[in-house]
């Protein structure tokens, strides 16, 4: 079986198969030449698999010399060696021979690569398929200094595990590690059964939608069978919690008025309908006693309610993304139907304020983790709903761009540490998802995901340079400080020079075993509460003259 590589060249442009670790595969793939077109080119592959062609040489030992090693909650002046995919030892000084490749990260930080909790690659979503697919995608993360990320799996016809088998093989190109997250669109014996199943299979977290109906939207009842099931089998329930019924409703409002241009979609999701779905979702946890994950917080009003419960003692935790991070509402009013179409997502990115209230709230621990919820669809396809902003299919890019935007507005502003930047971009989403320290780590023993991040260099992103399958980004034309110069995944230097070598296959699938920390002293919790019922009352039987 054969993926599929796009690949660039200056001189000419080739799409062709690559089997990993198959040289006579690669040499016979290589015959097969086309040209692609410019919307879909990715540009800067190196074709090759594990170091069998010139310039995409893999060495197994890697030397990162000189740099500052930041774990969340640590950073100081260390070598790291590496050897076959894994980190062998952190410390200064180490000595290595002639066939270690040696990166220099003088003057530059070391970190473990990102991990995005949140994206949406080569998925159908209600009225399109996104842009990305897993390798797409995946080479731009790379280049953007993430190494793992958690797709959302979504049931076909509800069936959780054709939904899986669909996204397995989907993910069979992927270019760096990857884990599932699973969408629960319906309820019954079946589906409860199945997601058993998918635990088994690796997957610890389950989504439900709050909104988007008739398509995915479920309802209460559902959302609390869900909870229970999730917290039987120790996986996270996670939500999109947006009123959906009163979203249909202020649409068709906008409608009515005649408003059917992208700016409609923000008008008829107000941060209010944001924070009564984060409220409801966070009091049914709490009922179920469950913890909750709630994702793309993108409103003072949901981040409040989640601070809120938190200072309570109960187990909420909250998601930013790059895009609510950095982005505010404007974009969805301007003029250019394009222009003001790739801001549309759901919930939508806000007036100015919410952004830098939601900084304030990953600074000071309120929120925990920064996904991108990359769900990227090019102009053409945002363009399904000129008329009808309804018919806009919701989502935006930013699993390239989310770590340089976390460090220039967080870090290199000063409101965050290094290690607190490592902290919310990988080392927190590892031990939620429970595969720490085997990711989120610079430690001997975890994997080899490592990127070398120059504070002295600039980024500028651009939808001309980007490394990914789309004519538009949200980001466009933002710049600043901090540049991912260095990205390794499982051992391989897949981003140095501003060039990526990216193989596809030989990202691994990543099993994220249930019962993370969050569950610890659930069940305590629950004889507590079973405890301090006083009942059933014993009364004696009155006697009926
Ligand atoms: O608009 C968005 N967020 N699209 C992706 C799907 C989702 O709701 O996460
Ligand atoms: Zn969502
Ligand atoms: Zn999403």
């Amino acid at each position: 079986m054969m993926a599929e590589l796009r690949f660039t060249l200056p001189w000419r442009k080739l799409v062709f198969g690559v089997q990993p670790v198959n040289l006579f595969s690669v040499i016979v793939c290589l015959l097969v030449i086309f040209p692609i077109s410019e919307s879909e080119q990715v540009s800067g592959f190196c074709g090759a698999a594990y170091g069998e062609s010139e310039g995409c040489s893999y060495s197994s030992k890697l030397l990162i010399k000189g740099g500052t090693v930041v774990n969340a909650h640590h950073q100081e002046l260390a070598d790291v060696y590496v050897e076959d995919g894994i980190i062998v030892s952190v410390q200064p000084n180490i000595n290595v021979g002639d066939d270690v490749k040696v990166i220099d990260a003088t003057g530059k930080y070391v970190m473990p690569g990102g991990i995005d909790p949140h994206t949406h690659l080569e998925t159908h979503f209600i009225y399109s398929d996104t842009v990305d697919d897993f390798f797409t995608g995946q080479a731009a993360a790379l280049a953007g200094g993430t190494t793992m990320n958690i797709n959302f799996a979504m049931p076909i016809n509800g069936s959780l595990t054709a939904g899986f088998e669909d996204f397995a093989k989907k993910a069979k190109k992927s270019c760096m590690d990857y884990g599932f997250h699973m969408a629960i669109t319906k309820w019954d014996e079946v589906v409860a059964k199945e997601m058993e199943i998918m635990v088994e299979k690796g997957i610890n977290s389950f989504k439900f939608f709050l909104a988007y109906k008739p398509a995915l939207m479920i309802n209460d009842e559902l959302l609390i069978r869900g909870m229970r099931k999730c917290k039987s089998l120790g996986a996270l329930p996670m939500v999109h919690a947006e009123n959906g019924d009163a979203i249909e409703e202020a649409a068709q409002m906008m409608i009515d008025l005649g408003i059917t241009g992208p700016e409609g979609h923000a008008l008829s999701r107000p941060p209010v309908l944001e924070g009564e779905a984060t409220a409801r979702a966070i009091r049914l946890a709490a009922f179920v006693n469950t913890p909750l994950y709630v994702v793309h917080v993108m409103s003072i009003d949901a981040m409040e309610e989640i601070a809120r419960a938190r200072q309570a003692g109960q187990r909420v935790i909250g998601e930013p993304i790059g895009a609510g991070l950095v982005l505010e509402e404007s974009g969805i009013f301007d003029p250019d139907f394009t222009t003001a179409a790739k801001y549309l997502m759901s919930p939508p990115i806000r007036k100015a304020g919410h952004d830098k209230a939601l900084q304030a709230a990953l600074s000071t621990g309120v929120l925990q983790l920064v996904g991108s919820d990359h769900c990227s669809f090019n102009s053409t396809q945002k363009a399904l709903g000129i008329d009808d902003f309804r018919k806009i299919p919701n989502g935006v890019n930013g699993i390239e761009e989310r770590m340089h935007v976390v460090w220039d507005s967080m870090v290199e502003s000063g409101l965050i540490t290094p290690s607190d930047y490592v902290r919310i971009t990988s080392t927190e989403c590892a031990r939620i998802f429970n595969i720490y320290p085997r990711k989120g780590a610079i430690l001997a023993g975890s994997d080899a995901d490592i990127i070398v991040l120059n504070p002295n260099a600039s980024f500028e992103i651009s939808a001309a340079t980007q490394h990914r399958n789309s004519d538009t980004n949200a980001f466009e034309g933002i710049s600043g400080k901090g540049k991912v110069e260095v990205t390794i995944a499982g051992g391989r230097v897949v981003w140095e020079g501003d060039e990526l070598k990216v193989v596809p296959g030989s990202g691994r699938y990543i099993e994220m075993p249930p019962f993370s920390y969050l569950f610890n002293g659930i069940d305590k919790a629950d004889a507590a509460y079973l405890s301090s019922l006083n009942a059933p009352v014993q009364r004696v039987k009155a006697v009926v003259a």
